[in-house]
């Protein structure tokens, strides 16, 4: 397994181009299910969890085409072009194999299910930041009038004349259950009404493009969403928009090491409060052409708390805890979207972070330094932490399980080094 060694102390400087948004291109993925037509997605980013979701689609019977990534590419457009075409889709079962590697594979529910009457999907399971149950996906569905059984770990639905448009009230915001819900009633008979909808840029960003496949949706990026079906979609192009939490976690990395860099692409209307939390925390920001300058002088202690968009995203949570280790004073940080979101609190400790958990929150006290230390995370964002604590650090950081940042950060050595940071990734023979 790959590793990433990081020597602390370079203030970053320069230019980093913000990829595709890996959790607005998951379910724009799945989008393309709906219909016969081809969906073309461009700007998706380059990473494992992309790969994996089009296996899965290929398993369904999706061709994938490459062709206009060649044009784009040498047209100087950066991410991945990828055409897919759900016409031939003749296996409506996701197996366990590919949906436990990565959750987002829930998403195929609600599209198999509106075009095709049947779905088979396995239940994801847990994860390392959470039991993370499917719940409101299914009663969601259940009220569009679809029949749910569980059998032997799989999600067996059915809906042979079709979806019926319906109000479906979630008691609680869920990214995923508004996404599978919005697809699945593009094409229900009649009209949905979503209350309590997620408002995260990727839901708005996968409902601009099912209007462009000639969904009727209105209400995007507010709390309650109306769909009225209709008989069929066709296939459009759509660009994924810039991933938000990469920005942000790029720009907590050149602000840790009091550095300032210029962030290409980046969105800064996606960032919701999380621009004012970075902001309360000493990073200051200033728009350029096609993006965002981030500096940093000096680190304070703030308090955060996440919560759905437009509140501090619990994606940036553990980057922004590694953040505020060497901040001067002291800063609370509570989690309330996931449970068990905290594996990198004993990891930043043991590079010499002063951290006190207390159930739902941890209280962070800034230290002088932060001291190199091989170190291991169990997620995604957890990882980029350590990342960050380790631009930071005096000496070497070695993180291990990098395959974990993989999923969802694309070629961060390689953006990080262009800065000036001293990070390589040594490869594991294996
Ligand atoms: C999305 O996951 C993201 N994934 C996650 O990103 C992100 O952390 C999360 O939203 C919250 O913003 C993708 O977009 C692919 P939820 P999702 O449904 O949709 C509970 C990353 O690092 N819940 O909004 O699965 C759930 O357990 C990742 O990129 C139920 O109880 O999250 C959680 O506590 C990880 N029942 C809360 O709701 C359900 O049926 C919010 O989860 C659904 C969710």
């Amino acid at each position: 397994m790959d590793k990433i060694a990081i020597r602390g102390g370079n203030r970053l400087s320069g230019r980093v181009r913000v990829g595709g948004a890996k959790n607005a291109a998951l379910p724009l993925m799945c989008a393309s299910l709906l219909t016969e037509g081809t969906l073309t997605l461009s700007n998706l980013p380059r990473l494992a969890d992309i790969t994996t979701l089009m296996r899965l689609l290929v398993q369904h019977g999706v061709e994938m085409n490459m062709d206009g990534d060649e044009s784009c590419r040498a047209a100087g457009r950066q991410g991945l072009t990828i055409g897919m075409d759900a016409t031939g889709v003749n296996n409506t079962t996701a197996p366990y194999d590919l949906v436990r590697k990565m959750r987002a594979s829930v998403l195929v529910l609600g599209p198999l299910l509106a075009r095709f009457g049947n779905a088979r999907v396995s239940l994801p399971g847990g994860c390392a930041i959470g039991t993370r149950p499917v719940d409101l996906h299914l009663k969601g569905l259940q009220h569009l009038g679809a029949e749910i059984d569980l059998d032997q770990g799989y999600i067996v639905a059915k809906a042979p004349n079709g979806l019926q448009g319906g109000e479906v009230v979630f008691p609680f915001v869920s990214v995923g259950a508004t996404e599978n819900l919005m697809m699945a009633a593009t094409l229900a008979k009649g009209t949905t009404r979503l209350v309590n909808a997620a408002r995260e840029p990727e839901v708005t960003d996968l409902g601009e493009c099912l209007i462009k496949m000639g969904a009727k949706i209105s209400g995007l990026g507010t709390d309650t969403l109306e769909i009225e079906g209709v008989s069929g979609l066709h296939g459009a192009e759509h660009p994924v928009i810039p991933d938000r939490i990469e920005t942000a976690s790029l720009a907590m990395a050149a602000a840790v090491t009091r550095g300032e860099i210029d962030l290409i692409d980046a969105r800064p209307d996606h960032l919701g409060s999380a621009i004012e939390a970075m902001e309360a925390a000493g990073i200051n920001f200033s728009p350029i052409e096609g993006g965002l300058r981030v500096s940093c002088s000096e680190l304070v202690g703030t308090d955060v708390m996440t919560e759905p968009y437009p509140g501090f995203p619990t994606d940036l949570q553990a980057q922004m805890m590694a953040l505020l280790t060497t901040a001067s004073g002291a800063s609370m940080i509570t989690e309330s979207i996931f449970e068990n979101r905290f594996m990198h609190v004993p990891e930043l400790m043991r590079m010499g972070a002063n951290i006190n958990l207390h159930g739902r929150s941890a209280m962070v006290r800034g230290v002088e330094r932060l001291t190199g230390a091989e170190v291991m995370a169990t997620d995604l964002r957890a990882s980029m932490s350590l990342v960050i604590a380790g631009l930071a650090a005096e000496g070497e950081t070695l993180v291990n399980r990098v395959y974990h940042l993989d999923r969802g950060y694309e070629r961060l050595e390689e953006k990080l080094s262009a800065c000036g940071a001293d990070i390589t990734r040594i490869k594991e023979q294996s």
